[in-house]
């Protein structure tokens, strides 16, 4: 079932408290693949009644970024999402999310300064905003994101933590398909020469973690080797590439703990991300 009211899917979820039920929120853009099928698996294990919120953004996105292209199919999007146990879709249209432009916004510091924050100023604002405003709405007990966008997901979990939502965010791995590429909707815009080079961010994050456990520990070494082995592939254009402490988000010299190491690389107008988290003794 598809609500498209905010009001409307209050009610539903009265309902579904007052009942005793768990309620387990997956916030997406849509255009679902695996990735998405995954949290919506994950929510439906650990929750009674699982909401899937489909709704493009507009204010996480730059002024020459995808918004107007970003690929939208919720008659597709309904029957995978339904299929892999969600019980409500909640698929608002831009004016019932703003009905008048906001005059609030929801940031979260520090954390939203490195890796994307520095490509895409204002994307993160954009984010925590929007999850703020669907927190509001559907107050779940659980919420999930993808690893895929591990940032993103350190973002929100300071923000969950700083306001004090009595919600937990799941954290859920990357989804790879066969050949390596994370699943990203984003990826149904690459040619089929893009898609061939798009797998020089997944072997680089390999060949990292190969350096890595062969005891190379410095942090600029890997970075360039990294740098290297992507610039070799003649349709990527590199971003950034970066290792940072993964609980702070903040620079590190030193290959050591809990460690991120994340990409994003131009191919064509097309933008992928993807990262590794390591333990390293
Ligand atoms: O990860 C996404 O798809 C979006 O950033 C999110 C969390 C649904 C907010 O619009």
């Amino acid at each position: 079932m598809i609500v498209k009211e905010i009001k409307e899917l209050r009610n539903i979820i009265k309902k579904q408290k007052l009942e005793g039920k768990k309620i387990g929120l997956v916030p997406t853009m849509g255009y679902l693949h695996e990735g998405h099928l995954s949290l919506i698996k994950n929510a439906k294990e650990e929750n009674d009644f699982v909401i899937t919120s489909i709704f493009v953004n507009p204010i996480q996105f730059g002024p020459n970024e995808d918004l107007e292209k970003y690929p939208r199919d919720i008659e597709r999007d309904r029957k995978m999402a339904l299929e892999s146990g969600c019980d409500i879709i909640f698929n608002p249209e831009v004016a019932e999310m703003f009905p008048e432009p906001l005059k609030t916004s929801v940031q979260v510091e520090q954390l939203t300064e490195p890796l994307c924050g520095r490509s895409r100023p204002g994307h993160f604002k954009g984010v925590t905003t929007i999850v703020t405003k669907l927190f509001n709405i559907v107050a779940p007990d659980n919420a999930y994101f993808g690893q895929k966008d591990a940032q993103q997901a350190a973002v929100l979990i300071k923000m969950t933590e700083d306001l004090n939502f009595d919600i937990k965010i799941k954290v859920c791995p990357i989804v790879r398909e066969k050949d390596g590429l994370a699943m990203s909707s984003r990826n149904v815009y690459l040619s089929t020469q893009e898609r061939e080079d798009a797998l020089a961010l997944y072997k680089s994050l390999e060949l990292a973690e190969n350096l890595i456990e062969n005891g190379e520990r410095d942090v600029n070494v890997v970075i360039s080797k990294i740098r290297n082995f992507i610039e070799s592939h003649k349709l990527c254009e590199v971003d950034y590439v970066e290792i940072l402490n993964f609980n702070n988000l903040e620079e590190i010299k030193e290959i050591k703990g809990n460690i991120l190491i994340a990409l994003a690389v131009k191919l064509g107008k097309t933008r992928l991300i993807d990262n590794k988290i390591l333990e390293v003794n």
